[in-house]
């Protein structure tokens, strides 16, 4: 296992982070708990969760986890979420302070922890001033109930203006941006990663294999079946198979993945995982796994770096599709500017 900083701060997590958005719904605890062992077992040190993933389930499984490994606690950075629903009053949702403090002590509670490691916004609310969501960090800084805030799903001008608003009213920074970048989907480069090159802020890729489609495992002439994401929930499956089939950019990816992973005698996962956290900015990508063997997979891509040659055909194969203007060649030309 490597490590990185967790963005501008001091603290070292490990490059891979453990996902855990299917504790409780596809894993059973069982599996989610032999996931946790085995992760910490071959050096990773950083897990991901939410209050919503399963409604508050996938928390408590880490917490009963953590209740039964003597010393685990220290030795693991936890990072949670809060902002979607856990109730159907209005302002049981949001970036409100309200609604934070109150998901904030149920994530306490349910990890069974006295401090969160990494508290993130799970998305921008356009009805909270952005102020208030800051302020409410800084104020849980100090009062011991976590030690850094994050975001995720933020657009650029939203992440730049957060950082600018921490940094001139001396709050507590943003430290990570968690958005959704893979080899199928990288908008993000069109202007989020400057703004954590910018501002020191680490990026936590989700859904690193684009929910499945970079291990392979999904043809071009037959529909999903059985046991997988897109193949369990025939409607919520088609809707992610369609669009993403009919794209022959998808298809192009894959091959090109499946060449270097031939090459290399790796796996497509592997190659994915691999090109995704030496890109710019990324401190650790988050893992989905349903079973210990898929998650085994993945963490063969710990301490793998590809060529320069193998990146570039990745990069190449997977440029995303843009207009001339403003993220196109118009848009480039006129920001450009040498001695
Ligand atoms: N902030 C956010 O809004 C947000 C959103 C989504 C996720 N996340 C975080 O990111 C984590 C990862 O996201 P993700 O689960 O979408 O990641 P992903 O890696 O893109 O997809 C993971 C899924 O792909 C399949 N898979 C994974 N490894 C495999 C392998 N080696 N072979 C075959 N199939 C494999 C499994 O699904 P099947 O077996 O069911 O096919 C697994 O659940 C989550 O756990 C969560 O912590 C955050």
């Amino acid at each position: 296992m490597e490590y990185r900083k967790l963005g501008g701060t001091g603290t070292i997590v490990s490059t891979l982070c453990l996902g855990t958005m299917t504790f409780g719904n596809e894993s059973s605890e069982e599996v989610s708990h032999a996931q946790l062992d085995r992760f910490v077992e071959v050096g990773g040190n950083f897990i991901d969760t939410a209050d919503v993933y399963s409604r508050g389930t996938s928390e408590e499984v880490i917490g009963r986890w953590l209740a039964t490994r003597s010393g685990v606690r220290d030795k693991v950075v936890i990072a949670t979420k809060g902002r979607f629903p856990m109730g159907d009053d209005p302002n049981a949702a949001g970036l409100t302070r309200v609604n934070l403090s109150r998901a904030l002590d149920a994530s306490l509670r349910r990890l069974g922890v006295d401090t969160i490691d990494l508290y993130q916004a799970h998305a921008w609310d356009p009805l909270t001033p952005i102020e208030e969501t800051l302020a409410f960090f800084d104020d849980a800084v100090r009062a011991g109930k976590i030690r850094y805030a994050g975001v995720s799903n933020f657009l650029g001008w939203q992440l730049q203006k957060a950082a600018l608003i921490t940094r001139f009213r001396g709050l507590t920074p943003i430290v990570t941006l968690q958005p959704q970048y893979n080899l199928l989907a990288r908008e993000i480069e069109f202007e989020l990663v400057d703004v954590c090159r910018n501002e020191d802020i680490g990026i936590l890729p989700w859904s690193p294999l684009g929910g499945g489609w970079l291990t392979g495992k999904y043809q071009r002439d037959s529909e999903p079946t059985g046991a997988s994401r897109l193949g369990e929930d025939p409607g919520r499956g088609m809707e992610a198979y369609g669009p993403r089939n009919s794209d022959t950019r998808t298809w192009r990816i894959l091959d090109a993945v499946r060449s270097v992973a031939d090459q290399r005698g790796a796996s497509m996962s592997q190659v994915s995982l691999a090109w995704l956290a030496d890109r710019p900015a990324v401190t650790s990508v988050i893992l989905g796994a349903r079973t210990l063997q898929q998650l085994d997979d993945n963490l063969g891509a710990a301490g793998l770096h590809l060529s320069d040659k193998e990146t570039a055909l990745l990069t190449e194969a997977s440029t995303p599709v843009v207009g001339e203007y403003p993220y196109g060649p118009q848009g480039v030309a006129q920001r450009d500017r040498k001695i």
